[in-house]
C-alpha cells in the first residue's frame, strides 16, 4: 500500500497494511487487535525514509462542534481528522478570532498540538483549550489541558515524555467572538496590509494577508512535495551569537532570554549557499531555504542526505547545530 498520497513530501514509501479510522470506537478496536501500529495524521510533518512494516492507522475522525459559548468567547472542538486550513476558514467565516495567522498550514487538526504549530507571531498554544487523546495501551480517552501539554517552541509533551503513548482524537480551542486580538506586528503582515491600504483589518483580511505571504514564499505541497520548515530555528547561547556576529554582522536574530537568542536557520542555510540547490530530485526551495522539497521521485533517504549535508555544513561554517523539525521515520 503506497503512502505517497498520505504524506506531503510525496515519498513513495510502502505500508504493510493500512486502515483509516472514522470514530473513536473504530480506533479502539484497531488498537485492541494490533500491537504494532504506526499512526498517521495529515502526513505534513514527517519524512518517510523507509517502508513501514506495520499497520498504518490513518486518523480520519471528522466533525466540528461548539462546546461552550458566552458573550466574549466560544469553545470550538474539532475532531483530529479535520483539515487544519479548512477548520481555520470555518472559524473565520463564523467570526471566531485567534487562528487567522495560522491560515494555510498543511496538515490535520489532531497533529497541531504535537509540535505546537506556529506562524507569524502566533502559536497553537495561544488559543488551545484542551485536547482529548486515546491512550494506546488502554484505549481510554484522557483530556489534556493546556498546562499538561507542556507547550514550547515546536514542542509539547506528545513529542517528549508521552511519545507514542497517545493518539489525539480532538482539539478544543477558545476563540474570541468580539474584540479580537489581532497579531499583525509581524513585518510581512504589516507590509501586506499596508500594500492594500488596510488599517483596521478583519479576521478574513489578516488570513488573506497570511495566505498571500505563504504563497509567495512556501511551496504548495500539492504542486511540490515538502513538509514546511525542515529544521527548527536554533536557539544559541548569546556568547556564540556574538562570536558569529563578528564574521556575519548582518545575521538576523531574535531575543529568547537573557542568555540566548534565536537565529533563523533559513538565513544560515542561504548563507551556506544551499538556497535553490538541487541534488537529483531532492532540493532546497528557491524562496525559503528552510524548506526542503521533493521534485518528483526523491526517496526519503535522499532528502535526509541533503538535510545531513546542510547540518554538517552549518556546523562547520557557523559552529551552530540545527535540528530537524520534521519527524524522520
Ligand atoms: N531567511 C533568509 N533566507 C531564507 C529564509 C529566511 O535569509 O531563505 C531569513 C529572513 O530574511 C528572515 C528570517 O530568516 O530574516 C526569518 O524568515 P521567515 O520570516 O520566513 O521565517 P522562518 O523563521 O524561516 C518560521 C517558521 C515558519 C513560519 C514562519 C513565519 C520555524 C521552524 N518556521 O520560519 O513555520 O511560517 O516563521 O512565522 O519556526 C513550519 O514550521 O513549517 C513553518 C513554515
Amino acid at each position: 500500500f503506497s503512502l505517497q498520497p498520505y504524506n506531503t513530501f510525496r515519498i513513495n514509501a510502502l505500508a504493510k497494511q493500512f486502515v483509516a479510522v472514522h470514530s473513536k470506537e473504530e480506533l479502539a478496536s484497531v488498537l485492541q487487535n494490533h500491537n504494532d501500529i504506526f499512526i498517521l495524521g495529515g502526513g505534513s510533518n514527517m519524512l518517510l525514509t523507509q517502508n513501514i512494516n506495520k499497520l498504518v492507522v490513518h486518523v480520519a475522525l471528522k466533525g466540528i462542534e461548539i462546546v461552550d459559548t458566552n458573550d466574549d468567547f466560544v469553545w470550538v472542538k474539532a475532531q483530529a481528522g479535520e483539515n487544519w486550513h479548512e477548520f481555520v476558514l470555518y472559524c473565520i467565516e463564523k467570526n471566531y478570532g485567534g487562528l487567522e495567522n495560522l491560515s494555510l498550514i498543511p496538515g490535520n487538526v489532531g497533529t497541531t498540538p504535537i509540535q505546537n504549530i506556529g506562524a507569524y507571531g502566533v502559536e497553537i498554544k495561544d488559543t488551545f483549550f484542551c485536547c482529548e487523546a486515546m491512550e494506546i495501551a488502554s484505549q481510554k480517552i484522557v483530556t489534556f489541558d493546556k498546562e499538561s501539554c507542556a507547550f514550547g517552541y515546536r514542542e509539547s509533551v506528545f513529542k517528549n515524555e508521552l511519545t507514542n503513548q497517545y493518539i489525539i482524537t480532538s482539539v478544543t480551542f477558545k476563540l474570541t467572538k468580539k474584540n479580537h486580538t489581532l497579531n499583525t506586528s509581524y513585518g510581512a503582515i504589516e507590509e501586506q496590509l499596508a500594500k492594500q491600504n488596510i488599517s483596521n483589518p478583519t479576521l478574513k483580511e489578516v488570513s488573506n494577508a497570511v495566505i498571500a505571504i505563504r504563497q509567495s514564499k512556501l511551496p504548495d505541497p500539492k504542486e511540490l512535495g515538502n513538509s514546511g520548515s525542515f529544521f527548527k530555528n536554533p536557539i544559541v547561547p548569546k556568547q556564540l551569537y556574538e562570536q558569529v556576529k563578528l564574521k556575519f554582522p548582518n545575521m538576523p536574530h531574535y531575543p529568547v532570554s537573557e542568555t540566548e537568542v534565536k537565529v533563523p536557520a533559513g538565513w544560515l542555510i542561504e548563507q551556506a549557499g544551499f538556497k535553490g540547490k538541487r541534488f537529483g530530485d531532492a532540493g532546497i526551495h528557491k524562496n525559503q531555504a528552510l524548506v526542503l522539497v521533493n521534485y518528483g521521485t526523491a526517496t526519503g533517504a535522499e532528502i535526509l542526505a541533503v538535510a545531513q549535508n546542510i547540518q554538517k555544513t552549518i556546523l562547520e561554517q557557523f559552529g551552530i547545530s540545527i535540528e530537524a523539525e520534521v519527524n524522520i521515520i
